[in-house]
């Protein structure tokens, strides 16, 4: 093998036709349907069952209504996604979509009926018809994840729990053909003939956040360290009501609460969203999530609150139980109070840059869900779409990969292993994140500034700047590794972004520009600075 990490040199421990990183929707999904085309190896970092997917609660948005189609769907898209989203993947999203989310449901996945068991569509920001599928009132995605990990564990998928991927492997002709692994404290190779990314979100990049532990943005430091593009990291969709009660976590309250008739009230107990946007309470997510800073800042209050009373008892108790139950354990009754709410970090509109068949620019290499950017989310995601994603391009890799077989002969002695750069003088891992919580929550969050950005760009290099040779097999060392490269790059695409456009809002040049309906690319050089292009 070319390259070899200092004093480590992995072993073989495994082969199959497919290797899927990942445990979420897109990586069971894709995992199931590829496992029809040949033998799968399906690897995750934490338990199976640890995974954004696992926490979503809205729903999963398909036009399955008869008042509803594609095409409303694809304008309602488009629309949320402020002049940036590709066409072509939209109209794959909807179009796709019904057929997928039917398969869901042919698996067992238990949405909800109504009392004619006809499948129960709710309402979220920005869809202009009900059209939420939702499971177990608000554990959506629990649902879903436990459905599709029973299929994998009764198929012949090789599932690898605890195993954490540090680098691609690529062949000689810059083919992605596996994954360097840590398990059980060591290296380890794994070995295919096609990688498929479903690793999630960066959420953890930030101090608040809805995101679970193990959103670190693996995914896209794996595939940007192997020179694979990555792009529109600069669109993060802060989500408006992340539950405010210190030092309980930021707990998502659903985007559905609203959707069932919930309103917001500053801490004067004003309703203020019908002075922002006609849609209020359900106009698109950024802008609900500006209004609440807005509000918060104008009031000099830490939240605002969501007022349940239209909504019964009953109804609270029948559709939202996880969220009234977990606000119960932190001793609220959302039965009979308020919820204190304050936006939080919630999704990546960007990341590995695919194509409709969810191809990365590296031979070899597919993602689909949150890791990937197929150019369907824009600048900004209309709510539930992101299920939908992970699960349609899940599906359009395993259709290309059945159709389209790679060859899976490998020379291991020609292999290339791109491992992240060893960089760090770092006091401690906690003091480590602490740190990089700070920056990103104070000057890459809802509203930016070009001063903050370059205050926060100077602190990231600052640290990134001392090359060791000295390092541990622990994960957590190279997740924070991984965050510190990639908030680099969000911070780089902030700041060269000088208008404001979706989940990207710059006080200091406060209104989108048409010469900006383009896309900040980067991609890794052999010097210190990232390579950046911006494209159409
Ligand atoms: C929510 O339930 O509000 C989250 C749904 C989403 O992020 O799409």
């Amino acid at each position: 093998m070319l390259s070899s990490f200092p004093s480590h040199q992995p072993s073989i421990v495994d082969s199959a036709h497919f290797i899927v990183i990942g445990s979420g929707i897109a990586g069971l999904y894709s995992a199931l349907e590829l496992s029809k085309t040949g033998s799968v190896i399906l690897i995750t970092k934490s338990a199976l069952t640890e995974s954004n997917t696992t926490y979503a609660q809205g729903g999963i948005a398909s036009a399955l209504d008869t008042h509803d189609s594609p095409e409303l769907h694809y304008q309602d898209t488009i629309m949320a996604g402020a002049g940036l989203c590709d066409s072509e993947a939209v109209l794959a999203l909807v179009y796709d979509g019904p057929k997928r989310v039917k398969h869901l449901i042919e698996l067992g996945v238990p949405f909800d009926r109504d009392q004619e068991n006809k499948i129960s569509l709710t309402r979220e920001a920005a869809h202009s018809r009900r059209r939420i599928l939702h499971a177990d009132g608000d554990a959506t995605g629990r649902e879903i994840s436990k459905t599709l990990i029973a299929k994998v564990r009764q198929s012949n998928i090789k599932v690898y729990e605890d195993c954490y991927s540090l680098a691609l492997a690529t062949d000689a002709n810059k083919q992605c053909r596996g994954v360097v692994v840590i398990l059980n404290g060591e290296l380890k190779l794994f070995l295919a003939s096609a990688v498929i990314l479903c690793t999630g979100g960066l959420g953890q990049i930030y101090g608040k956040t809805t995101n679970p532990s193990i959103a670190t943005g693996d995914g896209m430091a794996l595939a940007y360290n192997t020179g694979a593009a990555l792009r529109d990291l600069e669109f993060i969709q802060f989500h408006p009501t992340a539950l405010y009660l210190p030092p309980a976590p930021p707990f998502l309250i659903s985007e559905t609460v609203r959707g069932e008739g919930a309103i917001l009230l500053n801490s004067k107990g004003q309703r203020f969203m019908p002075d922002y946007h006609p849609l209020a309470e359900l106009a698109p997510r950024d802008i609900v999530a500006r209004a609440i800073f807005a509000e918060i800042q104008r009031c000099g209050t830490p939240s605002v609150f969501l007022d349940l009373s239209k909504l019964s008892p009953s109804l609270i108790k029948e559709r939202f139980p996880n969220i009234y139950e977990t606000c119960l354990n932190y001793g609220l009754d959302i039965t009979t109070n308020l919820i204190p709410v304050a936006p939080a970090a919630h999704y990546v509109m960007g990341g590995v840059v695919t194509n409709l068949q969810g191809q990365t620019s590296i031979p070899g290499l597919f993602a689909a869900g949150e890791v990937a950017a197929t150019g369907v989310h824009g600048a900004n995601r209309l709510a539930s779409n992101s299920l939908l994603e992970g699960l349609v391009f899940a599906g359009r890799i395993a259709d290309y990969l059945s159709k389209n077989p790679l060859t899976s002969v490998v020379i291991t002695d020609q292999l290339q292993l791109h491992y992240p750069q060893l960089l760090t003088e770092y006091d401690s891992l906690e003091q480590d994140l602490q740190s990089l919580h700070e920056i990103m929550d104070r000057y890459l969050g809802i509203v930016r500034t070009e001063t903050n950005l370059v205050k926060a760009l100077n602190l990231i290099k600052k640290r990134n700047t001392t090359k060791v040779n000295h390092f541990e097999l622990n994960p957590a060392y190279f997740e924070l590794q991984n965050m510190y490269t990639l908030a680099q790059l969000m911070l780089k695409a902030a700041l060269t972004r000088v208008e404001s456009r979706g989940g990207h809002f710059r006080a200091d040049c406060p209104n989108p520009e048409n010469e900006w309906r383009k896309h900040i690319v980067f991609k890794k050089s052999d010097q210190t600075e990232a390579i950046m292009e911006v494209v159409e």
